[in-house]
């Protein structure tokens, strides 16, 4: 069956209106992103002080009436209908999990086992509701710079803020780290990076849902993938874990100011970026 999609960006303050206007034009699913609906970094974000609405529907005329209601209800919309093509996601997905290979280390989905180089350390992460397979820039940002440090510091202590599937802290462990913790604020993540572990036989990693101020001590390297107002807001707590050196990435080029200006400003001395496409990972050392 062909669906038709309809992507509205409309101001915030409109976003209720309209998402009753499109369910009342037989909206069948609805996607909403705005300030409280956190964008995943993999999607594009409303612009500040607006949001976006996804809406579906079987029927392009019902998309085309809600559309021409929205024009003349809610001004300063913008709209786009484009038809969505049906596929087999049930196993099209798996199309889009791509693995990895960064300095030493290889990420990728268990079905790529078989084919795993053998010459890498490889972790396996099943792709389900948490973040990091390991393809993302952001990951692969902070990958290489784990492979770089624990390279110079083998047996490094590590604490990965923002764990998700715990593929930076796993990456660290099988490198060599020593004590070696991922905590995250999603219980779901921290579930599943306990599940991954246990798939790729790794011990010794402390997972869990801890804040930091419940981490004890400092950490050789401490890696934070999230995204940058997050860190800025962290900043007075994550600085004071860092013993040697802080990796912090999930931050775009133009916000990278700001966050290195907020570790600056809790003691750290800015020690060099990387970028891959948008993305930039900022460093500094304690
Ligand atoms: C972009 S993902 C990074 C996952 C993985 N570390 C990687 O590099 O691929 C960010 C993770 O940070 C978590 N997170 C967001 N805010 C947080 C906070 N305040 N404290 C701890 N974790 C947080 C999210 O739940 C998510 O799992």
């Amino acid at each position: 069956m062909a669906w038709y999609s309809l992507t509205v960006d409309i101001p915030e303050d409109e976003s209720e209106l309209a998402q009753s206007v499109l369910y009342e034009h037989g909206a069948a699913g609805l996607e909403v992103r705005d300030s409280l609906n956190q964008t995943v970094l993999t999607v594009r974000a409303p612009a500040k002080g607006e949001a976006i609405l996804i809406a579906y529907f079987e029927d392009k005329q019902d998309a085309l009436d809600a559309q021409e209601e929205l024009t003349e209800k809610v001004a300063g919309s913008r709209f786009a209908v484009e038809d969505v093509v049906e596929r087999d996601w049930s196993t099209e997905w798996r199309n889009q999990i791509k693995s990895v290979t960064v300095g030493r280390l290889w990420v990728g989905p268990p079905w790529e086992k078989p084919t795993a180089p053998k010459d890498k350390v490889c972790i396996f992460i099943e792709p389900k509701m948490a973040f990091g397979t390991g393809d993302h820039p952001t990951t692969s940002l902070c990958l290489a710079a784990v492979d770089t440090f624990m390279e110079k510091h083998p047996g490094a202590s590590v604490l990965d803020v923002g764990t998700g599937t715990g593929v930076l802290a796993f990456a660290a462990r099988k490198l060599g780290a020593s004590r070696c913790v991922g905590i995250d604020n999603d219980v779901t993540s921290v579930e599943l990076a306990r599940e991954c572990a246990q798939e790729n036989g790794i011990e010794g990693v402390e997972l869990s849902t801890k804040t930091l101020p419940g981490i004890e001590g400092k950490f050789d390297l401490v890696l934070a993938n999230i995204l940058a107002n997050t860190l800025c807001e962290l900043a007075p707590l994550i600085a004071p874990k860092v013993n040697k050196h802080l990796v912090l990435a999930g931050v775009l080029v133009p916000q990278a100011e700001e966050v290195t200006a907020a570790y600056v400003k809790c003691g750290l001395k800015h020690a060099g970026n990387a970028t891959i496409g948008e993305w930039i990972r900022l460093e500094f050392d304690a």
